[in-house]
């Protein structure tokens, strides 16, 4: 349970490492990889063994029913989130940005509007535009240190021509985590205006001490018949290039049309992804991913502190998620000149605010899951880069 020994992902295809300067500006060389949402320490020893184990066995052929893979997830709800699902409602995608799209493909048409509330997981409303939907941006409202919803407001935004509304819990960014009350608000808006209730739980492992992230199915069991729950090992554990999602569909009706779409798509999954997510879901993953919470929550105090020392900026208190929102609007500088220093002055790749819709236009997103020395270090650069602030 190591996460703090520094592990090289430069010259490893690494999208966070190795594409960094072709979109961001900055070297690798002598810059920070904090952008896109994966970890820069090994995944759990129980993966890794399970990984050995089927390299050993040396067949990587095609696989059928695989009876472990469904307990595992089925076990793994069950004892970390009190969820009871049946393994029936379990269908695989290959991760859940393409698990967003199928739904968007399957419950909607070209022109049809899919609802969202912002600041939001950038990739939601490029999947509604890519597939030739509308976007309906409904923003969040900033209530004292956190986020919350404003359903009127968002009602008065409705055309009628909405038929999803892709919900995202925690979310991300800020990493707020929604109460039951919320959840049911926002099942009942879904029911009100009759939009599939497409509900990203991916970032539902990481949670910190202190907060209880409680699944939408338990907040809102009734309207099942509208929902489609989505949830992966990806974040918690580090296996996001294995691109293996959960679109767990408890409908029987809703469930055989996606399953339909898969079919013609000709989608199975890959049998590394299963094997992986039959290990991680497991007791020593269970145990390995509190150690990560324990090692996130360290980074976290120590991002937070030296980021709110440094005047103008101001790191949201997260619930979950390793994924720090960072106002910078005390500074007075525009979105363009606060890019710009922490690109050529701090020299950090950082996933830009404004890409998260309304709402983010001042903040940066700085992913956490990293050593504490990588975390020390991006706020040495960054005090450095606003120090002409303090
Ligand atoms: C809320 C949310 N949904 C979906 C994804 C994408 O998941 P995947 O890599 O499985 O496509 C991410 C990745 O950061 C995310 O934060």
């Amino acid at each position: 349970m190591d996460f703090d020994t520094l592990i090289e992902r430069r010259g490893t295809n690494s999208t966070k490492w190795d594409m960094m300067e072709k979109l961001y500006g900055v070297s690798p060389k002598d810059g920070l990889a904090m952008w896109t949402a994966d970890s820069d320490y090994a995944t759990a020893p129980c993966v890794i063994d399970a990984v050995h184990q089927a390299a050993d066995h040396g067949v990587f052929g095609y696989v059928w029913e695989y009876p472990k893979y469904f307990e595992a997830i089925q076990w793994w709800m069950k004892t970390r989130h009190s969820w009871e699902i049946d393994q029936d409602w379990i269908l695989t995608s290959q991760g859940l940005g393409n698990a967003i799209a199928l739904c968007l493909d399957v419950w909607s048409e070209p022109g049809d509007g899919a609802v969202i509330f912002s600041p939001v997981y950038h990739e939601f409303a490029l999947k509604i535009k890519k597939t030739g939907r509308q976007v309906v941006e409904c923003p969040l409202v900033r209530e004292g240190d956190t986020y919350v919803l404003d359903l009127d407001d968002a009602q008065s935004r409705l055309t009628g021509s909405e038929k999803l509304l892709i919900w995202c819990s925690p979310q991300n960014p800020s990493g707020r985590i929604w109460t039951p009350e919320e959840l049911r608000a926002v099942a009942d808006f879904a029911e009100r205006n009759d939009l599939v209730l497409v509900c990203d739980e991916i970032h539902h492992d990481l949670i910190f001490p202190g907060h209880d992230f409680v699944p939408m199915d338990i907040a809102a069991p009734d309207i099942r018949s509208r929902a489609v729950f989505l949830t992966a090992a990806s974040k918690t554990f580090n296996v996001a290039g294995q691109r293996t999602g959960n679109m767990i569909i408890p409908d029987p009706e809703r469930r055989a049309s996606m399953q339909n779409r898969l079919n013609t798509l000709d989608y199975s999954a890959s049998s590394l992804g299963l094997r992986i997510i039959e290990a991680a879901y497991s007791p020593e993953g269970a145990e390995w991913v509190d150690a990560q919470i324990t090692h996130l929550n360290r980074n976290r105090q120590l991002f937070d502190k030296a980021v709110n020392a440094i005047p103008g900026l101001w790191s949201m208190p997260l619930q979950s998620t390793y994924l720090a929102w960072v106002d910078f609007s005390g500074t007075g500088m525009t979105p363009d000149e606060v890019a710009t220093r922490i690109r050529d002055d701090a020299k950090i790749a950082v996933s830009a605010g404004p890409s998260f819709g309304v709402g983010g236009e001042l903040f940066q997103r700085f992913n956490l899951a990293t050593q504490g020395a990588r975390v020390e270090d991006a706020c040495a650069r960054l005090t450095r880069a606003f120090s002409d602030l303090q």
